[in-house]
């Protein structure tokens, strides 16, 4: 494992931007795993600037994102389809036909099955990762698995908590309980792993990370055992760090 150590989220933004451009301009077809949150915003915004200042092409690039509310459509402005799209998919040249997130409409068994086969079909370059301050990475909440595959989680109070502050304007009755998550074996199953984080508010989650013991307990601390990892922190996500 990589650690990376940025003066601010904007650098650390820019950073994995770069490396992510770098990756397409190597091989036009990279099968990219994507996130959604605040810690990819950035990201994605600098790679859109990319594409429109120098063209990098995205048109045979599929995707693959790591996570859905159950029971939103695609069209709902809390949908992780609806960020995507606002976020990157529609500023791009990518073939939306190549994009995926999982269906959270569809009966969550069936949808699991389907993705887990789409998932084994097509191995991912890179995958993009944020990380929850509990250190759930997708949603793969403490005590899951390692070797999950895609599957329905219940989320965590500490996670619709912070879901509601940053996406719902406060009001916890209105995020969804349920997601469709890549598991944490799906999640490892890339080339190499970015994972982005910023703000004291993950601090503690980036120690644990780093410093802790492996353990499902704390399901990003499986990342320490990969050498395919880079964290990408900015200062205060940092802060904790031995
Ligand atoms: C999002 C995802 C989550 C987030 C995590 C951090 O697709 O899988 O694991 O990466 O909850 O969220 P933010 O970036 O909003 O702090």
């Amino acid at each position: 494992m990589k650690l990376v150590i940025k003066e601010n989220y904007d650098e650390a933004s820019r950073y994995c931007a770069e490396h992510i451009i770098n990756l397409v301009k190597e091989n036009p077809n990279a099968v990219l795993g994507l996130a959604t949150g605040t810690s990819p915003v950035g990201t994605y915004k600098y790679m859109i600037q990319d594409h429109e200042k120098n063209g990098t092409s995205y048109k045979n690039v599929s995707t693959y994102n790591l996570d859905e509310y159950c029971g939103l459509e695609d069209d709902h402005p809390q949908s992780y389809h609806y960020f995507m799209k606002a976020h990157l998919f529609d500023a791009i040249d990518i073939d939306q036909a190549n994009t995926h997130v999982p269906d959270g409409t569809k009966d969550p068994d069936e949808e699991c099955q389907d993705y887990t086969a789409l998932l084994s079909k097509h191995h991912r370059n890179l995958q993009l990762l944020g990380i929850g301050s509990n250190g759930h990475i997708g949603f793969n909440e403490p005590g899951t698995s390692f070797d999950s595959h895609v599957h329905k989680v219940a989320l965590k109070e500490s996670t619709i908590k912070d879901n509601a502050i940053l996406f719902f304007n406060g009001d916890e009755e209105a995020v969804p309980h349920y997601a469709i998550t890549m598991g944490i074996a799906d999640i490892l199953d890339s080339d190499e792993i970015l994972l982005i984080a910023s703000g004291k508010r993950k601090a503690k989650a980036i120690y644990a990370l780093v410093n802790g013991p492996v353990t499902e307990d704390m399901p990003a601390s499986i990342l320490q055992t990969r050498d395919n990892v880079t964290i990408v922190c900015d200062r205060e996500a940092a802060s904790l760090l031995k």
